[in-house]
């Protein structure tokens, strides 16, 4: 299906990048219980989150199948922050460079609509997503801030802790 508010990307030929709609919840849930280490929430939470925070998440459809995801909102204590809250990519969909899109896309959409800093948390284990972290940083011209949100006494379970990276939403440098 195809909306108004579609971007296709030069870079990755037969993706479109959208806002999510409640009928991608099921898909985004299936691909979160595929994609450690993310943690599994209910379908309903995703179906929330494809009705109420979709301005401030994305995405990305191949043939139309969902190819990733990143979900985020803008807190209300801080709206001048956006966090991306979980991100992932179909490994048999993606291509190189899909998830970077994706948050590019979604983090100019925040700072286009007044978003001023990015924050996110990471499993400290997960390379990948804090050299993406890192290299959407750079691209927005800032080096992130690094905290504990959360530590695993707080998370229960065995959870890793939630580590912070915060920086500055400049405008991009490309
Ligand atoms: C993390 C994840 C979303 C990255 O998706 P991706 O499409 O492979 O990432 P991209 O191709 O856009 O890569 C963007 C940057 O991320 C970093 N990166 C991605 N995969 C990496 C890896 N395996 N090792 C190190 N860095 C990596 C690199 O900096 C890369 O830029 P570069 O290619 O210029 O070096 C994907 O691996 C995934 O779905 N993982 C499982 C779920 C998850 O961990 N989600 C994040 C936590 S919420």
């Amino acid at each position: 299906m195809s909306t108004t508010h579609d971007i296709r990307t030069p870079a990755l030929p037969g993706v479109r990048l959208r806002p999510p709609t409640t009928a991608d919840a099921a898909a985004i849930h299936e691909l979160v219980v595929r994609s450690p280490p993310l943690d599994v929430n209910s379908r309903y939470a995703y179906l929330l989150w494809c009705r109420d925070f979709a301005a401030t998440s994305v995405v990305a459809v191949c043939e139309d199948r969902l190819a990733g995801f990143v979900t985020g909102y803008r807190p209300p204590r801080d709206p001048e922050t956006w966090f991306a809250w979980q991100s992932a990519v179909d490994p048999e969909l993606t291509r190189p460079g899909l998830a970077f899109a994706m948050m590019a896309e979604v983090a100019g959409r925040a700072r286009r609509a007044g978003a001023r800093w990015f924050e996110t948390t990471v499993n400290p284990g997960n390379r990948a997503v804090i050299m993406l972290v890192r290299k959407l940083a750079r691209r927005h011209g800032g080096t992130p801030e690094v905290s504990t949100l959360f530590e695993s006494a707080e998370l229960g379970g065995g959870h890793d802790p939630e580590v912070l990276y915060r920086f500055p939403l400049a405008d991009p440098r490309d």
